[in-house]
């Protein structure tokens, strides 16, 4: 099963790229910029990722990106993250990027997308990897701090097919945001956001609702609503279930108790992501060989993970074609 994982062609639809930055990087770009570190070595910043929650993560992940100042960085980032795409026979990837975690310190949005984007363009030549970019809002943020985020993304709508909604779930519900995802889908942006994470399945109603998403990122709480699930399943809307970081950030206790080859086997498009590798213990092939050793699964099923990839993404029916 080990190589039938591995050589199968992935598609990855939930990754932050501020998630890929490997300690080692992180040390790297201090030094490059004369950043502060609170870590002597990359093997201490290893040693820290201990979580309890998704707050608990989000506070030292949002540290890390201090060290992202220039283009370069940026580059150097998104480059290292597209190479691990290329050991993990990753053929097309959906990236977020939090760009309010760099305006906040300074960093010009330009240089953040521009960064981003010259290394998807790069891997496509390259690496013959096909990517989308999707911007997300910080739910901790007010909603008029996601409304200026969006002005700022407006010239750059060639670059960023999609607006996204991450960080702190709890207290921070999909309503908060109802009017910039209005606002972003006029615009012609397409909409996900993370729902029914740490968050109630009431989440998940209220961002297809409110917030007119074509997917939801992780969504695994829609079990605790039957109702929910028979929508899901009937509508086909597409789950960026990320299983390692369920375990690392405590959504479920054991893989074994993880709910996607449940789900998948009711019917709904679930995918299989890495979310933030550098933090979780891994990128898409470890995801893939947890789940198939919690999970004993045929080949065909775990293959259906791939298919609900391809028809979750954001590429054209042609573009798709060419990936089945
Ligand atoms: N930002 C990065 N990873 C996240 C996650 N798993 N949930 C919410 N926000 C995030
Ligand atoms: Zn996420």
């Amino acid at each position: 099963m080990k190589d039938f994982i591995n050589g199968l062609p992935k598609v990855e639809l939930h990754l932050h790229i501020e998630g890929s930055l490997e300690p080692e990087l992180m040390f790297e770009l201090a030094k490059r910029n004369q950043v502060q570190i609170p870590f002597q070595s990359p093997q201490e910043v290893h040693n820290a990722y201990q979580f309890h929650n998704l707050q608990s993560f989000l506070d030292i992940y949002y540290q890390g990106a201090n060290v992202l100042i220039h283009e370069q960085d940026f580059f150097d980032l998104t480059w290292a993250y597209l190479l691990r795409c290329k050991e993990d026979n990753v053929v097309h990837t959906e990236i977020f990027f939090d760009p309010q975690t760099h305006t906040d310190r300074g960093v010009a949005f330009d240089t953040v997308v521009s960064g981003i984007h010259r290394a998807l363009e790069e891997a496509n030549k390259v690496l013959g990897i096909s990517s989308q970019l999707i911007m997300c809002f910080l739910r901790h943020l007010d909603e008029t701090a996601a409304l200026a985020t969006l002005e700022q993304a407006i010239p750059h709508k060639d670059k960023i097919i999609g607006v996204g909604l991450d960080s702190s779930e709890q207290g921070h519900p999909p309503e908060k945001f109802a009017k910039v995802f209005q606002k972003a889908l006029n615009e012609g942006f397409l909409t996900v956001a993370h729902a029914g994470e740490e968050g109630p399945a009431q989440n998940i109603h209220d961002a297809l609702s409110m917030l007119g998403i074509a997917r939801i990122d992780h969504g695994v709480r829609c079990v605790e609503d039957q109702l929910l699930v028979a929508q899901l399943i009937e509508d086909r809307t597409p789950l960026t279930v990320c299983p390692l970081s369920n375990i690392k950030l405590k959504v479920f206790e054991k893989m074994e108790q993880h709910n996607i080859v449940d789900l998948l086997r009711k019917g709904v498009c679930v995918t299989i992501n890495s979310d933030d590798p550098a933090y979780f213990g891994g990128y898409m092939n470890t995801n893939f060989h947890a789940v198939a050793n919690a999970h004993a699964m045929t080949k065909n099923e775990i293959a259906q993970f791939t298919r609900n990839g391809i028809e979750a993404s954001f590429i054209s029916d042609d573009e798709k074609a060419r990936l089945v």
